[in-house]
């Protein structure tokens, strides 16, 4: 399968010189992520890491919701813009993510904030009695539909979902899907957040596509 550049090489590195870098914890955790874990191209990097900041900061978000957490780099990240008094829940299914995961969320200011959930989002999730203001949904490609649909009923009115990877390293553009589940689970999903009325979308071409969802 080739491989599908959504940004030059080289604007992309001039945009992470002028993007403000990473604070010290995050970039520790982005080194052992890919010093120490098998399949590091998982972490959200700086530019990803900087966007999800930003979006948090200007939602204020009293409540936020990420789904699948690896090591913890995007939550992090999320938790910036939480209010005073806000909270972020984030389930990973992979019990051996759960040392390092605790290690770097014990060393940020706003750890008591960060709620972290061992076990599979479709189960967990229902179990959280919570009104979100803003969703990341970053797990299971075949799962993004189920994930969707357990937590739209639980974003508040004017209420956010990011989902990560929409644009799956451009193979939602090709034409060889053959019996790749997660494309055919990727195109599925994007085509369903089209058609659903209850919310409005914006397919953000960066980095590896990230589906903005704004719930009506
Ligand atoms: C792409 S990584 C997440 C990266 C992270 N959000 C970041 O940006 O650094 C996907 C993670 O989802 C986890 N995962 C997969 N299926 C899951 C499920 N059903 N429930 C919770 N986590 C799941 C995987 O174990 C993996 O750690």
């Amino acid at each position: 399968m080739s491989t599908f550049d959504l940004i030059d090489h080289t604007i992309e590195a001039y945009c992470e010189a002028h993007t403000s870098p990473e604070s010290e914890l995050l970039y520790r955790l982005n080194r052992q992520t890919n010093l120490e874990t098998v399949n590091p191209r998982m972490i959200s990097d700086q530019l990803q890491g900087q966007f999800l900041t930003f979006i948090s900061k200007m939602l204020r978000p009293e409540r936020i919701l990420e789904i699948g957490t690896f090591t913890g780099y995007s939550a992090l990240c999320l938790a910036e813009g939480l209010t005073a008094t806000g909270e972020l829940h984030t389930i990973e299914v992979n019990v051996e993510y759960e040392d390092r995961i605790r290690k770097y969320f014990s060393q940020s200011p706003i750890e008591k904030q960060i709620i972290l959930h061992i076990g599979d989002a479709l189960q967990v999730v229902p179990k959280l009695d919570m009104t979100w203001d803003l969703v990341f949904i970053d797990a299971e490609k075949e799962d993004y539909m189920s994930y969707y649909e357990a937590v739209l009923p639980s974003v508040r009115k004017g209420g956010f979902i990011l989902a990560d990877n929409v644009l799956w390293n451009g193979k939602v553009v090709q034409e060889a899907v053959g019996n790749d589940r997660d494309t055919r689970a990727i195109l599925a999903f994007n085509d369903h957040i089209q058609n659903d009325r209850r919310v409005r979308n914006l397919l953000l071409p960066f980095r590896d596509g990230i589906m903005i969802i704004e719930k009506l």
